[in-house]
């Protein structure tokens, strides 16, 4: 059975840059693995009052995603400097309640991708710190910032060298994975 890997975009537009880095990543995973896209979008903020007795269901369905995946490929665009709010809103939200962390022990990858020269760096850096809190063994190396993305576009898709560079990330997110999944 293909091991399941969870997919989370930052951004929410329909258009976004982030989500092509995304569904290059998953057109090039290996056949023993399968993309499980988790929607943030519609994830209501968190509020610590609403985790009392009957939680949203769009909170449960993130949490019970994160737990049945073997890992997760975070792509993050960088608003002002560090990570779009959505995103750090389903962090928290699949952090709580206090000891159900459903993020804990999952292997994580994070990309971050911005049509700037420096490849969204600050929100990647933050995404890592949100990362070690929730205990998301995450790759070190190589890093991935995409920068300047519209000049490695070939039309609607990434350039061949591009899809290369994706290709050393991945394979590299999969040897790292495997070390902590059966
Ligand atoms: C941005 N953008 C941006 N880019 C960047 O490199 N560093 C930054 O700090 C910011 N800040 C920022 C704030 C807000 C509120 C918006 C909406 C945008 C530009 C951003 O990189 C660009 O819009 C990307 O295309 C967003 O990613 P997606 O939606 O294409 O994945």
């Amino acid at each position: 059975m293909a091991k399941e890997i969870g997919i989370i975009v930052g951004s929410l537009r329909e258009g976004s840059l982030n989500r092509l880095v995304a569904k290059t990543f998953e057109s090039i995973l290996p056949k023993e693995y399968e993309a499980t896209w988790i929607e943030i979008g519609d994830l209501p903020l968190y509020n610590e009052d609403l985790d009392q007795g009957e939680i949203p269901a769009e909170w449960q369905r993130l949490r019970d995603t994160v737990q049945n995946v073997a890992g997760v490929m975070f792509f993050t665009p960088e608003y002002n400097r560090s990570v779009p709010a959505a995103l750090k809103n389903a962090i928290d939200v699949g952090s709580r309640p206090m000891g159900e962390n459903v993020w804990g022990g999952k292997p994580a990858l994070v990309v971050s991708a911005s049509p700037g020269a420096i490849g969204g760096f600050g929100a990647n850096q933050h995404l890592r710190q949100s990362l070690v809190f929730v205990d998301m063994p995450t790759l070190q190396q190589p890093e991935a910032y995409i920068g300047n993305v519209p000049q490695h576009l070939d039309g609607d898709h990434f350039d061949q060298s591009t899809t290369q560079f994706f290709s050393t990330i991945l394979d590299s997110y999969l040897d790292f994975l495997e070390r902590f999944t059966n």
